[in-house]
């Protein structure tokens, strides 16, 4: 197998693509194809600055390095949920993105989910209402909630996360096999700032395969923490990439037609107006930020079952914004 654009021997075969490419214009070939979504979908423009989530995982620290390479003003963001599950999770991977920031001259900021509230999220997971939350949803929760007072606060344009397509197509069958019109409507390449306090929430990666971030990654010497999170083993979003893995084993192709189709039909008006019920959406009257949830939102709520502890300044819960609803992976 030969690249495509100069003969040598490929590095990658992208049957999805029915392209093969050498390492050289492979990971020249990603930030184009990034650029291309950033362009496609108004994501953002090269004057914004922009903050990125970074987990410490390959996509997220792709993401940072195409960003950076195409000239993108963007700081990073690591969350340390305080997971230790046996193999220092959020240590390593928080060691990872500082690694990552300090050898590009980046500007990384880590807010310590135990440090600012005084809990790890597995111990918040067993202490929340009838201690029968899932460790993986009450980490969504929080992380979305921080992620959009830092950006809001800090006065970033945009969060960006590593999203790739394969995260997003299984999400999208997920949801398609429930009808959950809501989570559908508001799954998006880019979600506007509709309210004062939404941030502007965009996934440059959404048409990458997780097979080619990992690529890039490994073809461009990046180092990221293999472990999935220790909590996810069985979770219904790996089911439905595995579903997906096998049909594009079949068909390739399939996953990124299937994501595609559903962005053009919902551009076609799939759905009617006004079906994301961001209408509902009304201000926290703790936080002050805006929620789905009748009365306060379901952040402030958790640490409300979760004994009281000092916070450290500046990040209390108090001032935290709320589930907007707005996320749907
Ligand atoms: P996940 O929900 O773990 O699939 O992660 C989706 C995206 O959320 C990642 O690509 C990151 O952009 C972001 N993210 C996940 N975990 C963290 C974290 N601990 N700190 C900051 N960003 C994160
Ligand atoms: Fe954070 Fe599982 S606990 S993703
Ligand atoms: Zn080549
Ligand atoms: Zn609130």
């Amino acid at each position: 197998m030969r690249c495509r654009t100069c003969g040598a021997p490929a590095a990658i075969n992208m049957r999805q693509h029915k392209l093969a490419l050498c390492r050289a214009h492979y990971v020249d070939w990603i930030p184009e194809q990034t650029e291309r979504a950033i362009e496609h979908y108004r994501m953002f423009t090269r004057g914004e600055k922009l903050l990125v989530a970074v987990s410490g995982g390959k996509d997220s620290l792709a993401l940072w390095d195409v960003l950076h390479r195409l000239g993108y003003g963007a700081d990073g963001i690591y969350i340390d949920l305080g997971i230790d599950a046996g193999i220092g999770y959020s240590a390593k991977s928080r060691a990872l993105c500082e690694q990552f920031a300090s050898a590009r001259g980046l500007q990384l900021q880590v807010v310590s989910v135990p440090g600012a509230y005084g809990s790890s999220i597995p111990d918040v997971a067993k202490q929340s209402v009838r201690g029968r939350r899932k460790p993986c949803s009450v980490c969504g929760l929080v992380k979305r909630h921080i992620m959009n007072r830092v950006c809001r606060e800090q006065g970033y344009a945009a969060l960006a996360t590593g999203h790739n397509l394969d995260d997003e197509a299984a999400v999208l069958l997920h949801n398609a096999m429930t009808w959950s019109g809501g989570y559908l409507v508001r799954q998006a390449p880019v979600l506007a700032a509709t309210r004062p306090g939404l941030a502007r929430k965009v996934k440059p990666f959404c048409r990458i395969y997780e097979r080619e971030t990992a690529a890039y990654t490994l073809m461009q010497k990046i180092e990221y923490i293999y472990d999935e999170c220790p909590y996810a083993t069985g979770s219904s979003t790996l089911y439905y990439k595995e579903l997906l893995n096998r049909m594009e084993e079949d068909r390739p192709g399939a996953k990124l037609q299937f994501y595609l189709a559903f962005l053009q039909a919902k551009d076609q008006g799939l759905f009617a107006p006004g079906a994301s019920g961001e209408s509902e959406l009304h201000d926290c009257p703790q936080c002050g930020q805006p929620t789905s949830a009748p009365g306060k939102c379901a952040f402030c709520r958790l640490w409300e079952n979760i004994p009281p502890v000092a916070p450290s300044p500046g990040l209390g819960p108090e001032k935290e914004p709320g589930d907007a609803g707005e996320e749907t992976s």
